[in-house]
């Protein structure tokens, strides 16, 4: 039996990178999942690729930080499915790196609202309906970006630290009720957020050092991140709450430090 067999869930950002491979997952542990992304093709590829695996997954276009859209896929959910037992919040955008003197306030309006103030909606309406069945996992995205500095731009950072406080202080906001809250903070993962980064480096040929300043030496795969995801979103995370777990390989373990050359 798989670890969400009969869970109904949300994932947000499923057309892609982490949320595609948590919205696969999430299905192969027996999950039915709606897999929410404002970009309809590639979500309904999601879905397709659930569909082909043998699991139950519908896919919705749908902007994670409008406050009408973010209620309609709640109510899709379950309407769908008859219940919501998780919501995975994990849609974001990185803003780029914009130097701090042209960042305007439209640029960290929009970073905000949708990786910030989505995940709070998320929180909002999902958690509405959790209450009243008294149980439910919500689990979002943050990042080491919001631990601490040059992992991301200003915004997406203030962001990302903004999730972190945000699981805390809504997992008391939730006391009593059943519903946890809990985020994943992950490293350096290849998706198409991060794809520049990559190309860049590979297109320099320096490709090996990606990832070379955490202890295991090396970055991440999506598929590490939605593990994360899924053990959050189980009942064998039934006393993790208000936690934001790094999945970095150790990266936020060390202070900057230089190798000795071998
Ligand atoms: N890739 C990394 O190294 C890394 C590190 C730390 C945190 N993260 C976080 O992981 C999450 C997933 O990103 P990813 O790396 O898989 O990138 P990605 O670009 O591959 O996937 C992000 C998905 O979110 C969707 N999305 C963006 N804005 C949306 C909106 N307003 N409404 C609905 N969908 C929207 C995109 O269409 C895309 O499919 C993000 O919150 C990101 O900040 C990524």
């Amino acid at each position: 039996m798989g670890r969400l067999e009969g869970k109904r869930a949300i994932v947000t950002g499923a057309a892609s990178g982490i949320g595609r491979a948590s919205a696969l997952l999430f299905a192969r542990e027996g999950a039915a999942v709606l897999a929410v992304d404002r970009t309809r093709d590639a979500v309904e590829e999601t879905a397709a690729q659930i569909a082909a695996a043998g699991g139950r997954s519908v896919a919705m276009a749908a902007d994670a930080g409008n406050e009408a859209e973010v209620q309609a896929y709640v109510a899709r959910a379950i309407a769908e499915f008859g219940g919501l037992d998780v919501v995975y919040a994990n849609a974001g955008i990185s803003g780029g790196m914009v130097p701090l003197f042209e960042q305007t306030v439209e640029h960290w309006q929009e970073i905000l609202r949708v990786n910030l103030i989505g995940p709070f909606l998320a929180l909002k309406h999902a958690g509405q309906h959790m209450v009243k069945q008294k149980s439910g996992a919500i689990v979002c995205t943050a990042s080491v970006a919001g631990l601490r500095a040059n992992a991301g731009g200003n915004p997406y950072s203030a962001s990302k630290a903004g999730i972190i406080s945000l699981v805390q202080t809504a997992a008391n906001s939730f006391f009593g009720t059943g519903v946890r809250v809990n985020a994943v903070c992950p490293g350096l993962i290849e998706t198409g957020m991060t794809k520049p980064i990559f190309e860049y480096a590979r297109g320099r040929g320096t490709e090996a050092n990606l990832g070379q300043l955490n202890p295991l030496g090396r970055y991440g795969e999506p598929e590490e991140i939605a593990a994360m995801a899924a053990f959050l979103a189980s009942d064998e995370a039934s006393y993790v709450n208000g936690q934001a777990i790094a999945v970095d390989g150790g990266l936020s373990s060390t202070h900057p430090f230089r190798r000795p050359r071998p």
